[in-house]
Parts: C-alpha cells; structure tokens; sequence
C-alpha cells in the first residue's frame, strides 16, 4: 500500500539512478560528524594498510546507509560485495560470498538485523578472527571443518537498531547513526541533482522542494523527478516555484509535507481513538498496515515534526495535529497533557 506513496521513504524502482549517487565523501552532502570520523578512520587504515573496522550504519529508510558503504568502499579503493539479511538464507549462501571476497574488501550487508541466527553465528568468527567455521556432513559423520579468510570490513546496515543481538552489535568497531537532514542540506541535495540532470532550478523551487522532502534525499530526489516532468511540460523547462508548488498538489502533497496517508494516520488517532493514548498495534489495525511500515515509515516524519508523540499508554495526537486537520482541540479533556 505504501508503495504507491510519493513520499515514502522507501524505495521504489525509479529511485535505483546510481548517477545520483554521491561516488566520494566529498559529494556526500550533510551528516559531517560521520563524514569526518570516517574520513580519519579511511585513511588511518589505508596508511597501516589494514582492513577498516567493521561498520554498523542505522537510522531510517532513504538517507543514504548504502551510498556511504558504496563510498567508503570507493574511498578505500577495494570492491564492495552487496548481499542483504533475507538474502543469505543458510550459512552455505555466507560462506560463498566471504570467500569471494579479495584482502580488504568491502561486504555490506543490507538489513542485517534480518539475518537468521545461525547464520549470525558464523558471521561471529569470520568477523573476529577472519575465519568461516563450516561444517560438512550430517548427523554422526559430520565434521567441522576452518577456512581461513582474508581481512574484510563488514559493513551492516539497518532502519531497526533495537532488533538486532547484542552479540552482533558488539562485534562493530565503529557505530554510526544517521539523521534526519536539515533544509538546508535538503537544498544543497536538491541542487546537486539539478546539476546532474541539467535541470535549472529557481531559488524559491529549491527551498519548497527541500522542506517537502522529510529530511530524507531520497524524497528530495523522486520529487525532483515528478516536478521536472510538470516543468518540461506545462514549462519551460526550468523549475520555478509556481510549477513545484502545482506539481506538488497535484500529487497530493500539502504545504507541510503531508499526504494523504498521513492525513489517513492522523486521522484515524483523532477521530477513532479521541486524540489517543492509542497502542501501536491498533493503529496498524485500523488503517491496514504492518506495525513494523507504521513504526518505520509512516510515524518517524510525524514525531520529528511533532504532529504525535509517543506515551508509555501509546500514540497522542498533538495540537498541531488538530490543526493540520482543522479540528478544534482540547487541551486535557481528552487525553494526557495537564
Ligand atoms: N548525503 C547525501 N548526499 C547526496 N545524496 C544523497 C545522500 N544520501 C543519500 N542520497 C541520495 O538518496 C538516495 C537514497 O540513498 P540510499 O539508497 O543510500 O539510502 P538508504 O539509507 O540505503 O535507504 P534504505 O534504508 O531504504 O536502504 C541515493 O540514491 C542518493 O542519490
Ligand atoms: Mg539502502
């Protein structure tokens, strides 16, 4: 349901344009304190000629985990590997893609917290002592056998920190999370992309584009894309204010960044549920989703942005929710706030 969104953070096939990509730390654009840190840890481990650590990134869908491992792989010049959690279903699928691997290469992979556990297990030693403890045969007959591998940096990405073992996470040298972007690097963002694509793009377009996009470049991107479209057809071309804005609403995108599944959200806490406090599994219930999308995709914008908050006793709507849905509000009849 979701995927028809425009502003979902998640990906949608349109969004694979690898040109975008920022290809060195330099392009990278936002997130400094991580930019800085790996710039020293990059070329502490090109000096000594060693392996990088292991690298955890985490934060939520579409700000740029799979860009930075692509770029730390460019940086340190070695090949990167790109395997997922779902995708390595038995320690067999593990033990192919780490000896593929050449002396620092790069294996990122994407949603680690969804790795099976046993095949975590393994992953344990080849992280520790670069070794992959297999074993062949069945029942009695069996044996375990030891490869030895060559130094590797594990990089692991995920929107969902908490699910994964400690285990796993303690085995991370470096730990990374990114945030949410601020306008102002939305807008630079926005701008790269003209730059790209060879788009001219006013000021006043950059700027309603950027607080449209919910922090993340990968919105920023896609409706850049969209409002380019409108441009080159109802336009001249270059991208004003007047053409973002109708193309915006056109997609069913408010002043604020909402859309109709917020609105669907919001709703469904303001008028069913009395404001809140409302679990989270009874959200999900009510408007048709995985509680994992609700938490993941649907919610993050909306606490960011204060239009809810979490309680101990569940969701609230706030005032600005209200708002933004052209209800009357009051203050402490309905829900907690004194
Ligand atoms: N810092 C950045 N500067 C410029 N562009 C960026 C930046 N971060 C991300 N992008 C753009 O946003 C797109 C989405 O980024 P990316 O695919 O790396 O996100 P992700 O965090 O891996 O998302 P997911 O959790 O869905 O895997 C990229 O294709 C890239 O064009
Ligand atoms: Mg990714």
């Amino acid at each position: 349901m979701d995927k028809e969104r425009i502003v979902t953070a998640m990906s949608i096939k349109e969004d694979e344009d690898q040109t975008l990509r920022p290809q060195t730390l330099d392009q990278y654009i936002g997130q400094n304190d991580i930019k800085e840190m790996l710039d020293v840890y990059i070329k502490a481990a090109l000096k000594r000629k060693e392996a990088l650590d292991h690298i955890l990134l985490y934060g939520p869908p579409g700000l740029g985990k799979t860009t930075l491992a692509q770029i730390i792989a460019n940086e340190l010049g070695v090949q990167i590997k790109i395997t997922s959690g779902p995708a390595i279903e038995r320690s067999g699928d593990l033990a192919a893609v780490l000896s593929s691997l050449n002396p620092g290469d790069v294996l990122f992979i994407d949603e680690i917290h969804r790795l099976p556990r046993f095949v975590e297990e393994v992953l344990y030693a080849a992280m520790e002592d670069y070794v992959l403890d297999i074993v062949i045969g069945k029942d009695h007959e069996s044996r375990s056998i030891r490869i030895d591998l060559p130094p590797f940096t594990l990089i692991g990405a995920t929107t969902r920190f908490g699910d994964l073992s400690a285990p796993l996470r303690e085995r991370f040298g470096v730990v990374l999370r990114l945030s949410y972007y601020d306008v102002d690097d939305l807008k630079k963002i926005v701008k790269r992309t003209s730059t790209v694509y060879q788009n001219e793009i006013e000021e006043d377009a950059v700027n309603a584009l950027a607080k449209r996009s919910r922090g993340t470049p990968r919105i920023a991107n896609r409706l850049f894309r969209r409002v380019r479209d409108f441009a080159e057809i109802i336009g001249d071309g270059v991208i004003n204010e007047k053409i973002t804005n109708h193309a915006l609403s056109k997609l069913g995108i408010d002043h604020n960044g909402l859309d109709h599944t917020d609105y669907r959200y919001l709703r469904s806490i303001v008028e069913k549920f009395a404001g809140g406090p409302v679990g989270i599994e009874t959200i999900a219930a009510t408007i048709g989703e995985e509680i994992t999308t609700v938490e993941d995709v649907y919610e993050p914008y909306l606490l960011m942005e204060g239009y809810i908050k979490r309680t101990p006793r569940g969701r609230m709507a706030t005032e600005k929710a209200y708002q933004s849905l052209g209800i009357k509000y009051y203050k402490g009849l309905f829900n907690d706030e004194s």
